[in-house]
């Protein structure tokens, strides 16, 4: 069951309004490797090409033939359950042919290294190649390495340029806002592992260069130094950070990323920074919730809450998140597909010439 939302807090964009340049050069680049690199206007674009594939997976025919022809490769060094499958899904859905490479089962346990691992689906021509990878940054080597188009699938504690974009979509989406639209003035909250999180460093460059208010929240030892560079407000209590949002984001405790005691337990993280139904109440009254998954019920989010019928939008998240890939995979490959109006070279894949970020 979708939730029943409340009206939208936000402004709608302006009528008429040109959200971003015609043809190609609505996304310059050949890659998409962290939200980091894209400008507004190339956010809203990714946003606004996902709407028609969440119409288009409603249906009970979902086959659309546009990449009829090409290899995507799902490289994925890291385990996986939803990104990969949702990849996979995505890229079947537009026709392609999707090949899963696990870490565990490839020749990178014989020590071969990164670059040749990337050199070797490189000489398979492949049209696309979707990388998830322990390291950050290590997706950006790879892109410089390889002559097709590269999509993060989340790298280390770097980014997942993917997940902010179907958040954002699926927030754009519960508040039945408009294509073109911003979230200009959306108070949201974060609250969980900043420190390790790849999900919350991109969201909070998607969130604030669309006009989100955000407030990250965690204990001292789980917040970055310094992160208010990113324009964020910094709470260590969770009940403060709730008051007034409009949308509570909760993250895991990436407990493999973590060397050493972060937390003294799971029973007082969840006590401190656990969301409840209580909790909750101290947001806006109709403050959605949203979760990346994989979740961890009962330390960072009850399931009274992660289940709730109309505050939840967790499972819609999965929903928008093959949206998302199916418009992210498209555009990506249109200027090797001759699309008219996408014909012009994109950026250096090495990063020196991309678009300024927004
Ligand atoms: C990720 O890959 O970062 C996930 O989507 C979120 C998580 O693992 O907690």
């Amino acid at each position: 069951m979708q939730p029943s939302i409340p009206p939208s807090p936000i402004s709608p964009p302006l009528a008429g309004a040109r959200a971003y340049p015609a043809g190609g050069l609505a996304f310059p680049h050949r890659d998409l490797t962290g939200i980091g690199l894209l400008a507004r206007h190339e956010i809203l674009f990714l946003l606004d090409e996902a709407e028609q594939w969440v119409e288009l997976n409603r249906q009970s025919q979902k086959r659309a033939g546009l990449l009829s022809g090409l290899t995507i490769i799902n490289a994925f060094f890291e385990n996986s359950t939803r990104t990969l499958l949702s990849f996979e899904i995505a890229g079947k859905r537009l026709g392609a042919d999707v090949v899963n490479m696990h870490a565990a089962t490839s020749s990178v346990k014989k020590g071969e290294t990164l670059i040749d691992t990337a050199m070797t689906l490189n000489a398979m021509r492949a049209d696309a190649i979707v990388i998830r990878h322990a390291s950050s940054g290590a997706v950006r080597l790879i892109a410089g390495k390889v002559d097709c188009p590269v999509l993060n699938a989340g790298d280390g504690q770097h980014e997942h340029p993917t997940q902010a974009l179907l958040d954002a979509l699926t927030i754009r989406q519960a508040l039945h806002l408009p294509r073109g639209s911003d979230l200009n003035g959306l108070i949201v909250t974060i609250c969980g592992d900043i420190l390790h999180s790849r999900v919350a460093r991109s969201n909070i460059l998607s969130l604030t260069a669309l006009g989100a208010v955000v407030r990250v929240c965690a204990p001292p030892a789980l917040m970055p130094a310094e992160i208010e560079a990113m324009g964020v407000t910094v709470f260590h209590d969770f009940d403060a950070a709730l008051k007034g949002a409009n949308v509570v984001m909760m993250l895991r405790l990436q407990q493999e990323r973590m060397q050493g005691q972060f937390i003294p337990s799971p029973r007082e993280y969840r006590h401190l920074y656990g969301l409840t139904l209580d909790r909750l109440a101290r947001a806006e009254p109709d403050a959605l919730v949203m979760h990346p998954g994989p979740m961890n019920r009962g330390v960072e989010i009850d399931s009274q809450v992660a289940d709730h019928p109309t505050r939840s939008l967790i499972t819609h998240q999965v929903e928008c998140g093959v949206a998302i890939r199916m418009a992210c995979l498209d555009v990506l490959t249109r200027r090797a597909r001759g699309v008219a109006g996408w014909e012009s070279q994109p950026s250096s894949p090495a990063g020196a010439a991309y678009g300024a970020p927004a």
